[in-house]
């Protein structure tokens, strides 16, 4: 039998996320998409995946003059957002296609970024997605991640958990998710051949900025 991939759309919520960003979290989202951002004006070729309406790569294309940048989001709506914003930058080349399925070649990119992205898959499906974009990095390239985790401290951590339980069910409703909850990322990252560098947090590890870089 011919296996069935659910495929999100985030086409509906595309017009509302950025006023639903600034009234559940502030300016704490760009925070932690853009935490490295100073770290990263030397990128030559960048993969942006999930970028949705497009503020990180609206901030990166600010920093990095030099920088020519894929991205690739399953949702037109939130693509055409994100064309808007960068003012059809001829610095990016936006494609429509999930992450699953696009080919990528290997070794092509010196930047790998996923901005609240990796939340979006099961294990089996992130373990699937996280070998092909370490494999889409040149040795020595950055991966650059901005998402949520949960913390281990007493209030913090069943806090962060009903949180999450709440945005994967809104999620699930309004744009067919079919993850259910997060599932840490870290040992795939690790497995696939990347040295975690340093990590940046706010909300009491809630919100977290990760560099990671691939071996050489
Ligand atoms: C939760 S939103 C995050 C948007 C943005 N990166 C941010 O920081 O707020 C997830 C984004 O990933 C995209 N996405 C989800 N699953 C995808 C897939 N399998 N392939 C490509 N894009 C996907 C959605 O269309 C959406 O724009």
């Amino acid at each position: 039998m011919v296996p069935v991939v659910t495929r999100p759309n985030f086409d509906a919520l595309a017009p509302h996320y950025r006023w639903l960003e600034a009234v559940t979290f502030g300016p704490l989202l760009q925070w932690c998409r853009t935490a490295f951002l100073p770290q990263l004006r030397d990128a030559r070729r960048a993969l942006v995946l999930g970028d949705g309406n497009g503020r990180f790569l609206a901030a990166l294309l600010a920093v990095t003059p030099d920088v020519a940048v894929d991205a690739v989001d399953i949702s037109p709506g939130m693509t055409a957002l994100a064309r808007r914003r960068t003012g059809n930058s001829p610095r990016v080349r936006f494609l429509v296609a999930d992450a699953r399925e696009h080919p990528l070649r290997a070794a092509e990119y010196d930047l790998v970024v996923t901005n609240f992205f990796l939340d979006c898959f099961g294990p089996r499906d992130l373990e699937l997605v996280i070998s092909r974009l370490v494999a889409a990095l040149a040795p020595g390239g950055r991966f650059v991640i901005g998402d949520f985790r949960v913390p281990s401290g007493r209030f913090a951590g069943p806090a962060a958990a009903l949180a999450l339980a709440a945005m994967y069910a809104a999620f699930r409703l309004t744009t067919r998710l079919s993850a259910g909850r997060l599932v840490d990322p870290s040992p795939m990252l690790a497995g696939a051949g990347l040295k975690f560098v340093e990590e940046r947090t706010r909300l009491h590890g809630f919100l977290t900025a990760q560099l990671w870089r691939k071996l050489l």
